[in-house]
């Protein structure tokens, strides 16, 4: 049975949103051209989403009465840079009077500055294709940051490089759907070299602001845990590790350290050191098979066909804190769990786990506070803690979300809090739907 445990000390929590996924209004980006090209699988398109540009104060009061303490949020390129060469100052005021409400409400911003969606113009240009790309995501990351000021010390350059190259470039289910080992590379390159730039660009601008103390900058890329379908098998055991190495382990060393080793350079470029927090997302592990990536016979899954599988929050948040020496900011969990049936139970057993760890995990934002544009699944694949009519727009916080709640405010999952929300589920399997 669940039994209670404390969360680790000075552990902030709260949720993580994108623009693109929550906003509604915008067609100056990549995103709703893919939406209008159909390419959805319910048909669904980002241009509804949440019509969170509207309803942010309602949202932002939702977070004060749920007790987050941290809130991640995106600032949409495309609203700030429509043209190249026009910063559009209305919406650089839309996004602080976000930010103030926020602080009002005593809840502490980190600001996304790149989270998979592009301006068309940028998209045009060949997207983070083109070398140019980083000079110019570094223009746009120096307004921003300029603007914001005292009202945001914490910055995520980029999110999930890794996730948009693969399947922008490789598995091309992505805009600009494009199928190329190569490209994906370069892209990975291209977007590590950014994230550099524009770690040393904020951190001069917040100095010169006199903002220097309290400024954090990270990226936040997507971990998996690769393990072998076989594990006898030498093939599966080294094409895990090449998956590994070539998914996550070469761009996290780039975007670090500033080495570009195999397969993104052979080498070492700008040697130094870039982030200032690891920021890990985590979701699942993903079995290898040859070369084939697969789920793992018989695990429990959620409704995308994703191992649920707790340890693994564990397993990276040592190994990387081992290998790199910073603070673990988990800046994405959770799940897809349209009744809210496991959620529950997930993020019991995800903040069980960080509760044993001998690592400093200052933060988790959990994935995510609102059902919202889930990309090419749409609007059907629904990982809130609050659920959303998307016809009325209404909110309506789940049993996982209350649960959030109290874990946040006891710092802890208690044992009433057990006998009251985990009453029968002893484990994750078993809280799942079960075959009809
Ligand atoms: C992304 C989010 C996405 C979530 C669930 C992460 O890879 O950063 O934008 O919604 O996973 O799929």
């Amino acid at each position: 049975m669940p039994s209670p445990f404390t969360l680790p000390q000075g552990m902030l929590l709260g949720c993580a949103t994108a623009a693109t996924q929550i906003e509604g209004g915008d067609t100056t980006h990549n995103w709703y051209d893919w939406c209008q090209k159909g390419h959805i699988k319910d048909g669904s398109s980002c241009l509804r989403a949440n019509d969170h540009y509207r309803l942010y104060r309602e949202d932002a009061q939702l977070m004060r009465d749920m007790g987050l303490e941290v809130y991640r949020m995106g600032i949409e390129f495309s609203r700030i840079m429509p043209e190249r060469d026009r910063f559009d100052h209305e919406a650089m005021e839309h996004y602080k009077d976000e930010l103030r409400l926020l602080h009002e409400y005593g809840i502490r911003p980190l600001v996304t500055l790149h989270h998979f969606s592009n301006p068309m113009w940028f998209e045009r240009m060949g997207g983070f294709e083109h070398p140019e790309s980083v000079q110019l995501f570094v223009r746009y990351a120096r307004f921003v940051v300029e603007q914001l000021g005292d009202l945001c010390c914490e910055y995520v350059t980029i999110n999930e490089p890794n996730v948009y190259a693969v399947n922008g470039y490789l598995f091309g289910e992505w805009p600009p759907g494009k199928k190329s080992l190569f490209k994906t590379l370069s892209v990975m390159k291209n977007m590590a070299r950014a994230h550099v730039a524009a770690y040393e660009v904020i951190h001069a601008v917040r100095k010169t602001l006199g903002f220097a103390g309290c400024t954090k900058v990270g990226f936040a890329n997507n971990y998996q845990v690769f393990a072998p379908a076989r594990t006898t098998n030498l093939f599966d055991r080294l094409s895990a590790r090449f998956f590994d190495r070539g998914f996550q382990g070469a761009i996290t060393d780039a975007m670090v350290w500033g080495r570009f080793s195999f397969p993104l350079g052979l080498g070492v470029r700008k040697k130094g050191d870039y982030c200032d927090y690891l920021g890990i997302n985590y979701y699942t592990r993903s079995a290898v098979r040859g070369t084939r990536h697969l789920t793992l016979p018989e695990v429990p899954v959620n409704e995308l066909g994703w191992e649920l599988y707790p340890e693994g929050i564990g397993m990276l948040c040592e190994r990387y804190y081992k290998r790199y020496g910073k603070p673990v900011w988990i800046t994405e969990n959770g799940t897809c769990d349209a009744k809210d049936r496991f959620r529950t139970r997930y993020i019991y057993d995800h903040l069980k786990v960080l509760s044993t760890l001998d690592v400093p995990v200052q933060r988790y934002y959990h994935w995510t506070l609102t059902d919202n544009f889930e990309w090419a699944e749409g609007e059907s694949a629904r990982f809130g803690l609050v659920q959303v009519d998307y016809e009325t727009q209404k909110r309506t916080v789940r049993q996982s979300g209350r649960f959030y709640s109290a874990i946040i405010r006891n710092k802890a999952v208690t044992e009433k809090m057990c006998g009251e929300y985990l009453p029968q589920a002893v484990s994750i399997t078993e809280a799942l739907p079960q075959p009809e």
